[in-house]
């Protein structure tokens, strides 16, 4: 299965709706959004139908994860793993694959209770994809729309679950100290892109950590990283460099949400037949250095959770 599934699209719920439309153009580039029949806002990063899908809602974190996996084999060996590993698949009708432009849709629940969806052919756009403030456009394809990371209540276990059930691999481990709180991680990728998700094991007010979009050239995240000053969007890591393996030249601020965005370029490609996942304990070659605001989120969520604020379900 590996390379046949992609992290497709996520699904949303937001609770400023004009704020993010502000937010998708002015500071991530994409183009003016589709309205689907429920609603919700369908922004493109390239020539699929869809890669983001807000809705309006209030719980400002992920609704679903979308995965893709080509052929039926593949879709089916997906529910038979999920049923198997205690996810509840369940298919979804006719109504619900079309708002998700797609041809078959199946859900299962994944650990901390994520709503994971299993799709086949998701539609292309009617019309070319093009970015006036992202002229390279987006890097995406058979790579799917970038990352998530996720919080998870236990990031191996969590990471077990998703390799088993959609046939992910293990990319690395990071255990680090940001500020006053000491990080757990595991990075998984199911393509060449050396992860598609990542879990984190940290205090966090939400489930859906950071979403991660990649342009295919390294101009595009400098204009980005300008344009937020130029916005004041609320930066969380300055412009720096992931380590190798990876090496992502990106930075990462707060979406209208709460939950963060990373804007990357530059990341490397995985070669399976090589490929031996590393511990790391830095999150950084260079640059990415947390700002105040994100010093003080962190103390803020680990003050929350130890006076026992839960996660809204
Ligand atoms: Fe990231």
């Amino acid at each position: 299965m590996f390379g046949a599934i992609r992290l497709a699209y996520l699904v949303v719920s937001v609770s400023n709706v004009p704020e993010w439309k502000r937010f998708c153009s002015q500071m991530l580039g994409l183009p003016e959004p589709a309205t689907l029949d429920d609603g919700a806002l369908a922004y493109r990063l390239d020539e699929a139908a869809h890669r983001l899908i807000l809705r309006e809602g209030g719980a400002d974190d992920i609704e679903a994860l979308g995965w893709e996996v080509d052929g039926d084999e593949n879709f089916a060996v997906v529910l038979v793993r999920a049923e198997k590993g205690g996810a509840q698949p369940a298919m979804m009708d006719e109504a619900a694959a079309r708002l998700r432009n797609v041809h078959k849709l199946a859900a299962f629940t994944g650990p901390d209770g994520v709503r994971n969806e299993l799709a086949m052919a998701l539609a292309r756009a009617a019309s070319p994809f093009r970015s006036e403030l992202v002229p390279g456009g987006f890097r995406t394809d058979a790579m799917g729309l970038g990352h998530a990371v996720l919080i998870a209540s236990n990031p191996e276990a969590a990471g077990a679950f998703y390799r088993e059930v959609l046939g992910m691999r293990l990319s690395q481990t990071l255990r680090v100290r940001i500020g006053p709180v000491t990080i757990e991680g595991v990075f998984l990728h199911c393509n060449p892109r050396h992860h598609s998700l990542a879990l984190f094991k940290m205090p966090s007010k939400r489930r859906l950590q950071h979403v991660m979009i990649e342009a295919r050239e390294l101009r595009d995240i400098g204009l980005a990283w300008e344009r937020a000053q130029k916005l004041d969007v609320p930066i969380t890591l300055t412009l720096g460099q992931h380590p190798e393996p990876d090496g992502m030249v990106s930075f990462y601020g707060l979406t209208p949400s709460g939950f963060e965005f990373e804007m990357g370029a530059n990341g490397r490609l995985i070669d399976p037949a090589k490929f031996e996942p590393i511990a790391l304990s830095l999150t950084s070659d260079w640059g990415h250095h947390p700002t105040a605001r994100a010093k003080w989120n962190l103390l803020s969520a680990a003050i929350g959770a130890k006076f026992g604020r839960r996660i809204r379900a």
